[in-house]
């Protein structure tokens, strides 16, 4: 009777997987054969009635029974898990079809790039870098490079006024000279530039911005002239614009330095030859310079007698624009992207 009993579980074991179509289903079907109360658990408290020569069959028997749906069971349960694992795996998968987002790489802004080369080479001339402030008093601005009230030369620079007449939007970066010459109390040698913004009231148009920065430099020692200014610039141009270029000073007038100069490079483009560029005359003016009026160092507590000095004043956008060939100043702050991606003439040529 008990063979009879094993024989049916047994069949029954081998087809209850057939209709098992989920995890849970499985689980329910485990809990039926091998649960406490499970079937198969059960069976073995037949053994009572078993008489004791066939007990021992009878335990091999249950124990058959036993791996047969252990075995079914556990190859059921792993395909229902790959099967989820597939599914996961396909519905996670990267569609490698799928436009990438475009990473724009950044780059150093050209004006900077500019700045920070002449920052280097008269950094190795043995200059400091030095900074002032935008806002700045009419004082420095003016009064102290020989400029005083009522001077026709202010109407060069129409000047952003802040408050009265004694606070305003530095017009040049020149009043760092003084504030240099003042700070350094007699001291020398000074050597500094200071690259830094400048404002004008001036209408904005291809080389016109009401906002525009300049690179000034001073130097104070014994002994200085013209030709020291000359020497020096040159190295300046040379680096920016290639060894080639030359030098010219033309007289000009402005009232902190005595003798004025503008200062031409020969045109780097026709070597000469006359373009558009240089307006056919073959020279491009780059900076504002002369030697230090004795008035100016005197205002700033340096004896004429006894020091003397040079200046000059770079026009950092003019520069940048010849030196990368960009032909309206407003591109520099107008925040298009494509203007300060990395380009200058040597990686453009
Ligand atoms: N500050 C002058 C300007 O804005 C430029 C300049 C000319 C600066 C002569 C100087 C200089 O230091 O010596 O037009």
């Amino acid at each position: 009777m008990y063979n009879k009993e094993l024989q049916n579980l047994l069949e029954e074991v081998n087809k209850c997987f057939e209709n098992i179509n989920s995890l849970k289903d499985l689980e329910e079907l485990h809990t039926f054969y091998m649960g406490k109360n499970g079937k198969i658990t059960q069976i073995n408290q037949l053994i009572k009635e078993v008489p004791n020569e066939e007990k021992r069959e009878f335990g091999m028997k249950v124990n058959e029974i036993r791996t047969i749906f252990n075995e079914s069971y556990e190859n059921k349960k792993n395909s229902f898990l790959d099967e989820e694992l597939n599914k996961k795996l396909i519905n996670e998968a990267i569609d490698i079809t799928l436009p990438a987002t475009k990473i724009s790489i950044g780059a150093p802004n050209i004006l900077e790039k500019l700045i920070e080369t002449v920052e280097e080479v008269f950094m190795s001339m043995g200059y400091d870098v030095v900074d002032g402030p935008e806002i700045e008093e009419d004082k420095f601005n003016f009064e102290m490079l020989n400029i005083p009230k009522g001077h026709p030369a202010r109407d060069a620079q129409d000047t952003f006024y802040i408050e009265g007449e004694e606070l305003l939007l530095r017009s040049q970066t020149s009043p760092v000279q003084v504030r240099t010459m003042l700070e350094g109390k007699g001291e020398v040698p000074i050597r500094m530039i200071c690259p830094g913004k400048t404002y004008r009231r001036d209408d904005d148009d291809a080389t016109h911005s009401h906002q525009f920065m300049q690179i000034e430099g001073l130097l104070v020692d014994k002994n200085i002239s013209l030709s020291d200014l000359k020497g020096t610039i040159d190295v300046i141009v040379k680096k920016l614009f290639g060894e080639s270029i030359e030098t010219r000073f033309r007289p000009s007038y402005y009232q902190f330095t005595e003798p004025s100069v503008e200062v031409d490079i020969s045109c780097f483009n026709c070597k000469g030859e006359g373009c558009n560029i240089c307006k056919n005359t073959g020279w491009i003016t780059v900076a504002g310079a002369g030697v230090v009026h004795p008035n100016v160092l005197k205002m700033s507590g340096y004896d004429p007698e006894e020091w003397s000095g040079f200046a000059f004043g770079f026009g950092a956008e003019r520069m940048a624009m010849l030196k990368y060939g960009i032909n309206d100043i407003r591109a520099f702050y107008n925040t298009d992207l494509r203007e300060s991606r990395p380009f200058d003439r040597e990686e453009v040529e």
